[in-house]
């Protein structure tokens, strides 16, 4: 599949319940052929207004967190777990994340990314490893088939309990360490 019939097949996608609340799919944003991706849970109620991920206050953040690192939305990619949002925020269930996550596959597929940074715990879990837990995990790397990932907090938790950005703050630095050291010209 390429790029254009993905991105087309998503946009009408009704391969789970989330279909019938939301107003825009959120499919990514960014470079196709990108180094570095990273990877929120689902789109808030400005992602979904919009269509476009991390549009909200957290994307804000998001924002401003990697352009410590030098990185914008035009030098990596970004996208979430699942494409539609879940009412009222919560949590994308099992089901949901089971219907979407060929989406992601294929844009992985298609960008060969050699990095991935998980935001949060739901993409952590699902990316990484099933009982990743991001309180203590952030921050370290793994590979797995040839691509690097790393989880860092959620730019909603950052925002929730400003005590987590001191690390988040070291595990940036460590991302542009990784990126040098691979190197990576963004
Ligand atoms: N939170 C996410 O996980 N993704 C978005 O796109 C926006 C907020």
């Amino acid at each position: 599949m390429d790029w254009q019939e993905l991105e087309q097949t998503c946009l009408n996608c009704t391969r789970c319940g989330l279909c019938e609340t939301r107003h825009h799919v959120v499919f990514g944003v960014g470079k196709k052929d990108a180094d570095v991706m990273f990877i929120g849970e689902g789109p808030g109620e400005q992602e979904d207004l919009q269509g476009v991920p991390f549009v909200g206050p957290a994307g804000k953040l998001l924002d401003d967190m990697l352009s410590i690192i030098d990185i914008d939305r035009t030098n990596c990619y970004i996208a979430n777990i699942v494409k539609c949002r879940p009412p009222g925020n919560r949590d994308p269930h099992e089901d949901e994340q089971e219907a979407c996550i060929q989406y992601l596959r294929d844009q992985v597929s298609l960008i060969r990314p050699k990095i991935i940074v998980c935001l949060g715990r739901i993409a952590a879990t699902r990316l990484i490893r099933e009982n990743f837990r991001i309180t203590r995990e952030h921050g370290t790397w793994v590979e797995k088939n040839g691509i690097w990932f790393s989880a860092i907090y959620h730019p909603s938790a950052l925002l929730r309990d400003p005590g987590k950005r001191p690390e988040t703050f070291d595990d940036l630095i460590a991302l542009r360490e990784k990126i040098r050291q691979m190197n990576i010209t963004l």
